[in-house]
């Protein structure tokens, strides 16, 4: 059985880089059509446009999903180019600088809620506008083991993960009689440049793997893969939970010895 996206129109939000370049590049290679949204490095857009166009078809589009005018007008470049949308994946989003939340600075707080959880919320909105109209259609938002683990030092980040898993479910709740799904993929460390900080140093290196079973970090295209299966209609009755892709980082690796 081979799991085939052929025709399906997809956009996938901060995808010239890590998880979302690896979720266009495999939604693709399943065939889909793949919108790469971006907002700095058109140069990297563009080589995921051209990688895709060999195999598929793609269109870039510059938008801050921060920005609801411009949310807006990445959807009418949708409409106008393919008629619509039957996948979207919200992977933008930051985790912002590290700092406790007795010295954060507000701004910087907001700014990744702004990203991460209302940009997903307003691509989600607009997405479901036409899910809903055409009774069909996929929401993937991408949250992170984050969305369950505490993490000191990236509270906005936390709390906007957990608030996106929650998200899924209730969007789920209200597209279920449209026949529209919405899940949440939660990936663990996948090695990417948003941790390049940790895994380029041995010893930093060494401390996550051991919050890993599997040891060893994910690729971007083991998201990407599940990305597929979970837009297809192999997962035709999965909606509203969150699907774990961490080699077991929720699975409190600390217990496989003591008590
Ligand atoms: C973060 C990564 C981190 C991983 C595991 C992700 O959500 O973006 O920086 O390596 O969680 O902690």
């Amino acid at each position: 059985m081979n799991i085939s996206l052929k025709g399906k129109r997809a956009l996938v939000t901060g995808a010239n880089s890590g998880i979302g370049q690896g979720i266009a590049l495999s939604l693709a290679e399943a065939g889909a059509k793949v919108a790469v949204n971006y907002i700095v490095h058109p140069e990297a857009a563009e080589a995921v446009k051209e990688t895709i166009d060999k195999k598929s078809e793609a269109i870039t589009i510059q938008a801050d999903v921060s920005n609801p005018e411009q949310v807006k007008a990445m959807f009418k470049q949708l409409d106008d180019s393919w008629g619509g949308i039957d996948i979207l994946v919200n992977n933008a989003g930051i985790d912002g600088k590290r700092m406790m939340s007795w010295e954060a600075d507000l701004d910087a707080w907001r700014k990744v809620i702004e990203i991460d959880l209302i940009g997903a919320f307003s691509c989600a909105s607009e997405a479901l506008k036409r899910m809903t109209a055409q009774k069909s259609g996929v929401i993937i938002n991408i949250t992170s083991v984050h969305e369950v683990i505490a993490w000191s030092g990236y509270s906005a980040y936390t709390a906007a993960k957990a608030a996106l898993g929650m998200l899924s479910k209730t969007l789920a709740q209200e597209a279920a009689p449209y026949g529209v799904r919405v899940l949440s993929l939660a990936p663990g460390a996948i090695q990417t440049p948003i941790n390049q900080d940790v895994w380029s140093n041995p010893d930093t290196l060494k401390d996550l793997l051991e919050k890993i079973p599997l040891n060893r970090m994910g690729k971007a295209e083991e998201i990407g893969k599940m990305a597929v299966l979970l837009a297809s209609d192999f997962a035709s009755y999965l909606t509203g939970t969150s699907v774990f892709v961490d080699g077991a980082m929720t699975d409190y690796p600390d217990f496989s010895h003591g008590g």
